[in-house]
């Protein structure tokens, strides 16, 4: 893990390499998606998020029509991708069944009582409690964004929890949860269900 810490706040929580930073996405983690722009802030939960490329490093995201996610997003540009761990799964239900469209004096963030801690490079905001976050910029797309709400980013700075994310002896990262069974991360079924990430297990070649 990289030296340098974002918030003196978060002391578990350092940098991932961006040639890496597709690992925190890899085994397809339901995620929370942060935004910001002109005063307002929102979250909302999204399933359909997946790494594109490596380097530069990639995401694509489904941000339907009808979110207010997808108005900040727009407007700003950029947004960020909290990836929550099994502890979080009312907050990931609350923000993923609610709209923070009309929520006159307040957001979700007051709302639920949700935490935050300031992004490097963008200006949404990042929820404290995930165990993974990944700083992104919209590439536009106007035809797949119009046709298919699909978003395509480019990873611009990611960082981990590193007592379930780190780099080993040789140098890769990767996720590995044993003693800290609150911090899995989750998989979304259908209507609340999920599945929690489980053991690893490896191929003989
Ligand atoms: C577990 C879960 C996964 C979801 N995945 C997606 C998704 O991938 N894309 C999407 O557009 N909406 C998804 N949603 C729905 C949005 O989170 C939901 O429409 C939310 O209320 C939008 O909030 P907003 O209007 O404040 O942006 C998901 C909801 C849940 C509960």
């Amino acid at each position: 893990m990289g030296d340098m810490r974002i918030n003196r706040a978060n002391a578990e929580i350092g940098e991932v390499t961006l040639a890496q930073a597709y690992r925190l996405l890899n085994h397809g983690p339901t995620v929370i998606v942060s935004s910001y722009h002109n005063g307002k802030q929102n979250l909302m939960a999204a399933a359909w998020v997946t790494p594109l490329d490596f380097a530069p490093p990639k995401i694509t995201i489904v941000i339907d029509k009808n979110t207010y996610t997808r108005e900040l997003i727009e407007a700003s540009g950029a947004f960020a991708i909290n990836v929550p761990c099994v502890a979080q799964l009312d907050t990931v239900r609350k923000v993923g069944t609610s709209s923070g469209r009309n929520l006159n004096d307040t957001d979700k963030y007051r709302l639920y009582g949700l935490q935050t801690f300031l992004a490097k490079t963008i200006d949404a905001p990042l929820l404290k409690g995930c165990v993974a976050w990944l700083e992104c910029r919209v590439i536009p797309e106007p035809h797949c964004q119009d046709t298919h709400d699909l978003f395509v980013a480019e990873v611009v700075a990611a960082y981990a929890d590193e007592r379930v994310f780190s780099k080993n002896e040789n140098g890769q990262f990767g996720w590995h949860f044993e003693g800290y069974p609150g911090l899995r991360t989750i998989h979304h079924v259908a209507s609340g269900t999920f599945f929690v990430t489980g053991e690893p297990v490896s191929a003989t070649l």
